[in-house]
């Protein structure tokens, strides 16, 4: 047996907070119909002066800061995206300049959209095994707010800005993720066209379609990780769920028939911030001393693609 470990977590979110109300005062909606549906109250947006760049680097030296890993002692280093700053050079390339990582560090950007960082973690568990270092940094990170329709209320709502930052490391006889990564490919659901397309670049989605894709992924993806791992549910001592949808969590949770207490979220303050909100929960639950050194967290992402993600994560 051999795979990664995490080590440490880091965070980084933009200043300007937006609530339900500021966008009643944008599109016909209010407080009371986002958060019954939704589950969100607020979710934050970059202001002048930060971007996708400069969150990143923020969330990936407290990440190698807690963890007490050195840049130079980094192998592999992966951003999960879908809205980087740039189309080259990759997020990735510019933490390589910006945090001083060794030129022979491999670096590069994912999108699997809000699976990204579960598949990131798996890349990087299979990379590392390979790779002269064996600490990784992944990111998932996303500027969701530059890509969103706010003429369209279905979707402006849902989404908001940041990025979570992970260090793993890679050992032999450390556990295996028993990573199960898929994808239904679908262009018609959830796609957000790119900047050469003759559609405009904002995020369109049929919202039902995509509510029985992801009530149906999530407990089917997280059995199929124990399944592989040869665990049961009560070995899990935390589910890391994308938060997306509040709605699609509660039903995920009755459906597995695990303990509500075990899979609380923080979609409420955040918003669906696609790769970048399965490492935003992880570091708040760690930092909030709500997951701690030996357990086990069973992330699950889902979205855009379609694809779906779910890894079994235990903290070193
Ligand atoms: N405020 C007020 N009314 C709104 C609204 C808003 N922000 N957005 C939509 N509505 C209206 C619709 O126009 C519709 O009105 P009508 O009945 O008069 O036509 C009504 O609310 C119901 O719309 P519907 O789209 O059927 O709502 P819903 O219950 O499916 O909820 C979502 C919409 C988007 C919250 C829900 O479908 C969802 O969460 N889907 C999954 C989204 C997701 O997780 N995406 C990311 C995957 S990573």
């Amino acid at each position: 047996m051999s795979g990664i470990k995490l080590l440490g977590t880091g965070s980084a979110v933009p200043s300007k907070v937006v609530t339900n109300d500021d966008l009643a005062k944008i599109v016909d909606t209010n407080d009371e119909w986002i958060s019954t549906r939704t589950g969100i109250r607020s979710r934050r947006y970059c202001a002048e002066g930060e971007s996708h760049t400069s969150l990143c680097l923020a969330a990936a030296r407290q990440a190698l800061e807690r963890s007490g890993v050195k840049p130079e002692e980094v192998g592999v280093c992966i951003v999960a995206t879908l809205t980087p700053d740039y189309l080259t050079p990759a997020a990735a390339c510019l933490l390589q300049r910006e945090l001083g990582l060794s030129e022979d560090t491999v670096c590069f950007d994912l999108n699997a959209a809000c699976s990204g960082f579960v598949y990131a973690l798996h890349t990087a568990e299979c990379l590392l095994a390979a790779a002269p270092r064996k600490y990784g940094l992944v990111l998932g990170a996303e500027v969701l707010s530059r890509i969103t329709d706010f003429s369209d209320r279905g979707t402006c709502v849902l989404f908001g800005d940041g990025v979570g930052a992970a260090v793993v490391e890679w050992r032999a006889g450390y556990p295996s993720l028993h990573a199960v990564l898929g994808c239904r490919g679908n262009d018609e659901v959830l796609y957000a066209p790119g900047v050469h397309s003759d559609r405009p670049s904002y995020i369109h989605m049929d919202g039902q379609p995509v509510f029985r894709f992801a009530v149906e992924a999530v407990p089917r993806c997280a059995r199929e990780v124990l399944s592989k791992a040869g665990l049961g549910l009560e070995d899990v001592d935390r589910f890391v769920f994308h938060q997306a949808n509040q709605r699609i969590i509660d039903f995920a949770v009755k459906k597995l028939g695990i303990d509500p207490a075990k899979c609380t979220g923080n979609i409420e303050h955040t918003g669906n911030t696609s790769a970048a909100s399965v490492p935003l929960l992880l570091d708040e639950l760690i930092t909030g001393g709500e997951l701690r050194s030996g357990q086990r967290a069973l992330c699950v992402g889902f979205g855009g693609g379609l694809t779906w993600a779910g890894a079994l994560l235990e903290l070193a």
